[in-house]
């Protein structure tokens, strides 16, 4: 009881010290929505906090089509190799030979290894759309995830994803998070759940050279009743 009390009273800190009281820096870093979702679908959110630096996010429910994990040492070639998987099933190449309308973000799950040389470890995910969301179909490879309501600290950031900027951009989300209640949370889900540290969110075709939008984003548990009303 007396931690749930001192988490809601660091909760309302960092709410205070991120609303009206400190002063406003630049929103490079988030509320940018995504020119690609004027096009295609995208899931849909509730903006829980807009912070300077970071986004906190719920979606309600989401079903995302998911490769295993593919070892490597290159986010870039991981997510390749599970974007042509996901773009091959959505082709058609699927149980039902069904064709799935593109969506976005594509999002690749990472689990950091321990040691420079060391594989790590990648999961790549495409958004089913709402319509095939009741039954998407099997293929080969590929399983499906269904998140419950679920949230998300984000960080947003231009141009492309390489293997150099999306541990900058993930440290970045990190430290600009630090000292909230949101970092608690955190927390208390990666020691129940150790399956990825953060997830890289893109929503531009690789060809697409201007208004590119991509995302770092961390996945973590809350229960509602602790947040603002
Ligand atoms: C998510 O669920 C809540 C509570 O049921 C609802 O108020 C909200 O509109 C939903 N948000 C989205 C984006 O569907």
């Amino acid at each position: 009881m007396a931690a749930f009390n001192t988490f809601k009273l660091s909760l309302l800190l960092s709410l205070l010290s991120n609303i009206g009281l400190l002063p406003e820096t630049s929103k490079n870093n988030v509320g940018l929505f995504p020119p690609t979702c004027n096009r295609i679908e995208c899931p849909t959110f509730d903006v829980i906090q807009a912070g300077n630096d970071y986004e906190i996010r719920r979606y309600n429910s989401t079903v995302w089509m998911s490769t295993s994990s593919i070892q490597g040492i290159s986010l870039v070639e991981a997510t390749r190799t599970g974007f042509l998987q996901l773009f091959d099933y959505i082709q058609g190449n699927n149980k039902y030979e069904q064709q799935i309308e593109m969506t976005a973000p594509v999002i690749t799950e990472v689990l950091p290894s321990d040691g420079p040389f060391c594989e790590s470890s990648f999961t790549v995910s495409f958004y089913v759309p709402k319509v095939n969301q009741a039954n998407p179909p099997a293929a080969e490879g590929l399983h499906v995830q269904r998140w419950k309501s679920t949230y998300v600290a984000i960080r947003q950031f231009s141009g492309f994803v390489t293997d150099y900027n999306v541990g900058e951009e993930a440290a970045a989300l990190e430290a600009s998070l630090e000292g909230t209640a949101w970092s608690a949370a955190i927390e208390k889900t990666r020691k129940a759940d150790a399956s990825s540290v953060y997830t890289v969110a893109q929503y531009n075709s690789p060809f697409e050279f201007s208004d590119r939008v991509n995302e770092i984003w961390i996945l973590f548990d809350m229960e509602d009743e602790f947040l603002p009303a």
